[in-house]
């Protein structure tokens, strides 16, 4: 099997390339740009169903065989989409029953995009035809190198609540569960809920009040199964008839997005592709990023994989769209290849001129080529070019994040002890404590044997099996040592509670338990005996066995424990009972990182803000970024890969910049 893009020459760099939307005569000048800027990749067609499909059945490919040979000609491999993400008005206007309905029964409209349900066979029947006439047609074109499947499967619509939905829900459950199961799972005694035919189940549309959780929850499940099925259902199409060409779809593994189970759709992929965007008023946005990345890695399975799409400047879709400063472009763009991507491309090749994304940042700005956007990006597409050597070489990380998206699906719902918890800005409170420690991360999913890691952070493992509780504990007793964090193990799969006193999975392995959650009111803070604050949660908790690291030293639980530590079998277990600030988590973090044997602030680094990480080979490169306004040095020693330098002993990381190290051993 495939699992790269074929013949393509180094690491991937290019964007998405939509022809579509410019006179023919530009598509030319487009070439001659791409190999000015060292372009060698780009996806094609992704919303082009329209100019593709003109009437049902009538399929026009002229247009884009001239594009597909005119890259070839430039040298440029394609990543060709199915053109599938965009349903034509001509389709939705013929079968309106296949467009979403929202939980308030609202059917959505043509005229943006992504205008279809997941459940609907027509879409389904359509898209499937539409990728096999792709396939048949393009399967030996010479720029062929990729299948690129729809595009960000379930970015606006992730569920729909239609009839039609309702019945393949119903046959989904019904594959799980006799309807006394699903009774006993959703907890339906309560509020008088309980079933007598499955025909009475419905998708969880709008309701009096709260809807049922595990209801809410399944229906979660069953729409992400429904989502990979339209995926699974073009990608079989595809291997049938283009049996070496691999095959992706793009994921979302981002701060915006929560609706699939991409540990899932993993496994589902030829190669992992990725798009990340960062949120561009933050200032701790490259740290997002580098967690992004190191989770796409650990969907990859440690695999090189592909960034298909961020941006080269501002985005159009945030309240604020920041442009990004000299540099920040090419930054981002080498953290994304340090943490294990072979190939980094942009939404977009040429800034749109007309459309809802026309203020949309690409390679090709509207101002044209003398800009700072396009001059960088010539750069950055040079220095990949230097590069080549690092493809296919991986991550160590002595650290892992157990990351569990359904956790974040259940903990999104409402009446919960607080409505200001999010799941991932609080997995990126650990990831940046690590990041602050230069310590690199993989990202692992429920289940996974833990034996390669020295410390494990468990952050709000909310919803949690018995068999992945079990995980957890058998790695600590074997020698371990977890950071376990509030919120985890306090529900079963189905989010009922887990009796006895919380975290019921997990308070033996803590030796500490608690009797009653006491979040926090808005602004409030609550001090520590170790001089750090928390805000957001605390509880009530109970020694059993644990040792205090920490205990609030005021607000509604003085001296009760805040931080625990608990020598369980070989190991050891950390409980944080409440939300550290920056200062408290590092110090907290920094202890687990010691107690666990692993190295804290590589040699030399004095400044926080200088990300430097490792990918190994034959030999290994040593990638520095340095995020701040000052000049950084290290001790290192090699060759620097970019400008051909020998470095011994003292590498200076200039401000904002970027070195790619071969080290010498
Ligand atoms: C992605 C999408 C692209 C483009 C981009 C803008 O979500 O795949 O087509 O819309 O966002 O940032």
């Amino acid at each position: 099997m495939t699992t790269w893009p074929t013949d393509l020459p180094g690491l991937g760099w290019g964007a998405d390339y939509n022809p579509e939307q410019w006179p023919e005569h530009v598509w030319a000048e487009d070439v001659e740009l791409m190999r000015r800027a060292g372009v060698n990749l780009v996806s094609v067609g992704i919303f082009s169903w329209a100019k593709i499909e003109v009437s049902k059945g009538e399929y026009r490919f002229g247009w884009l065989d001239r594009v597909l040979d005119l890259l070839h000609e430039g040298g440029i491999r394609v990543d060709l989409a199915t053109a599938t993400a965009a349903p034509p008005p001509w389709l939705t206007t013929e079968y309106p029953e296949m467009l979403p309905v929202r939980a308030d029964g609202v059917r959505l409209s043509h005229g943006s995009r992504q205008a279809y349900c997941p459940s609907s066979p027509i879409y389904r029947d359509r898209a499937t035809a539409l990728a096999a006439e792709m396939a048949t047609h393009y399967r030996d074109h010479p720029a062929l190198a990729a299948w690129h499947v729809g595009n960000e499967y379930g970015c606006h619509v992730n569920r729909c609540y239609c009839d039609t939905c309702a019945e393949s829900f119903r046959e989904w459950l019904a594959a799980r569960y006799t309807l006394d199961q699903l009774n006993d799972a959703w907890s339906t005694a309560f509020w008088s809920q309980g079933y007598t035919d499955f025909a009475q189940v419905l998708p969880p549309r709008v309701t009096p009040t709260f809807a049922n959780p595990a209801h809410v929850l399944d229906f979660d499940r069953f729409s992400d199964d429904a989502l990979l099925e339209l995926y699974k259902a073009e990608r079989d199409v595809l291997r049938m008839i283009t049996p070496d060409v691999p095959v992706t779809t793009n994921f979302m593994v981002n701060w915006t997005f929560n609706a699939l189970d991409y540990w899932k759709w993993a496994r589902e992929v030829d190669f992992v592709s990725n798009d990340h965007y960062t949120e561009s008023q933050s200032p701790d946005r490259h740290i997002e990023l580098a967690m992004s990345a190191d989770l796409t890695r650990g969907l990859a399975g440690g695999k090189p994989w592909l960034l298909m799409e961020h941006s080269t400047s501002a985005v159009n879709w945030q309240h604020r769209n920041i442009a990004k400063l000299p540099g920040e472009m090419r930054r981002h763009s080498f953290q994304h290849i340090a943490r294990g991507a072979d190939g980094t491309l942009f939404f977009q090749w040429r800034q749109s001129r007309g459309g809802s994304e026309r203020y949309h940042s690409a390679m090709v700005p509207h101002a044209g080529t003398d800009t700072k956007v396009y001059r960088e990006v010539c750069q950055v597409g040079a220095e990949y070019g230097r590069l080549a050597e690092v493809v296919g070489s991986t991550v160590d990380a002595p650290v892992a994040i157990l990351f569990d998206y359904r956790s974040g699906w259940a903990l999104r719902q409402d009446a919960h002890p607080t409505a200001d918890f999010d799941h991932w800005q609080h997995v990126l409170g650990y990831y940046k404590a690590l990041w602050h420690a230069g310590v690199t991360v993989d990202f692992v999913a429920p289940g996974t044997n833990l034996s390669a890691y020295s410390l494990v952070v468990v952050p709000a493992f909310y919803t949690v099996s018995d068999a992945h509780a079990a995980v957890v504990a058998d790695y600590v007793a074997g020698g371990g040592h977890v950071v376990v964090t509030y919120l985890s193990g306090v529900a079963d799969e189905h989010t009922r509670v887990r009796l006895g006193g919380y975290p019921g999975a997990f308070r033996d392995v803590l030796g500490a338990c608690s009797e009653e959650f006491f979040p926090l009111r808005q602004g409030e803070t609550v001090t520590l005996t170790d001089g750090s604050t928390c805000s957001l949660w605390t509880e009530h908790l109970h020694l059993r066995g644990a040792e205090v690291v920490a205990s609030y030293a005021d607000g509604p639980l003085p001296g009760v424990a805040a931080v625990t530590r608990n020598a369980f079998g070989n190991g050891v277990a950390w409980y944080i009972a409440c939300d550290l600030d920056e200062e408290g988590l590092g110090r907290t973090v920094g202890s687990a990182l010691s107690g666990a044997g692993v190295a804290v602030s590589p040699k030399g680094v004095e400044h926080r803000g200088i990300e430097l990480v490792r990918r190994h080979g034959d030999v290994s490169w040593l990638f520095a970024v340095n995020h701040t306004d000052t000049d950084a040095q290290i001790e290192a020693s090699g060759v620097d890969v970019l400008s051909g330098t020998k470095v011994s002993g003292r590498l200076t990381v200039r401000a904002g910049d970027v070195v790619v190290l071969r080290e010498e051993v």
